[in-house]
């Protein structure tokens, strides 16, 4: 079994990154276990003074990221960089290394969102995670209105999520096998 946290930058109620993730579970091969992260609006601000001191908040998310072989990151555009919400949650697994090596897919919701993309994938990078190209693609859900059944029901956007999907668990495999030498 591969399994994977999905982690969306937004904290609102009907966020099409949310939905987006919350797609990609449905769409999910057997074999691969998907989980959306639901604890990034309940993170402290990052202070390293409280490095060593975590709330509990943080220690699980450390603990779900130990326990998963890879990670989807789906993060809304704000003034053309990501949410504060996002950038507070990887600042907090800088210091603790979650995502040194970790196969990451960026999966971005709109085509506008290039700073915010662009800008995760420096992040990501340069916390020692392994970014899957492949598995990373862009759709348009800005305006469309879809909740997750219509995102698996959707003619073009469903394949293009579920070969991301295929393609980030045939990575992680390919991981795994490279890692154990
Ligand atoms: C935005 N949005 C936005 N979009 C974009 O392409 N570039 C940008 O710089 C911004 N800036 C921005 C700032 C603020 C404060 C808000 C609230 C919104 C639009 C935003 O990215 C878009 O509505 C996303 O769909 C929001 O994602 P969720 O919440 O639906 O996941």
């Amino acid at each position: 079994m591969i399994k994977i946290l999905a982690i969306s930058g937004s904290l609102r109620r009907a966020s099409s990154n949310t939905t987006l993730l919350r797609a990609l579970v449905g769409l999910a091969p057997a074999g691969v276990a998907i989980n959306v992260y639901g604890g990034l609006g309940d993170l402290a601000l990052f202070n390293p003074d409280l490095e060593g001191n975590e709330p509990s908040s943080v220690l699980d998310l450390r603990a779900q990221l130990r326990r998963v072989d890879g990670v989807l990151i789906a993060s809304p555009e704000y003034a053309h960089g990501i949410t504060g919400a996002m950038k507070n949650a990887l600042d907090w697994l800088v210091g603790s290394g979650e995502l040194e090596n970790k196969p990451v897919a960026l999966i971005n919701a709109s085509p506008r969102a290039t700073y915010a993309l662009a800008s995760l994938a420096e992040i990501i990078t340069t916390m020692g995670g392994r970014i899957i190209a492949e598995a990373s693609p862009t759709v348009a859900l800005l305006g469309k209105n879809l909740d997750a059944a219509g995102i698996i029901a959707h003619p073009e956007i469903s394949p293009t999520l579920h070969n991301a999907i295929v393609a980030f668990a045939g990575a992680v495999e390919n991981h795994r096998v490279n890692s154990a030498f």
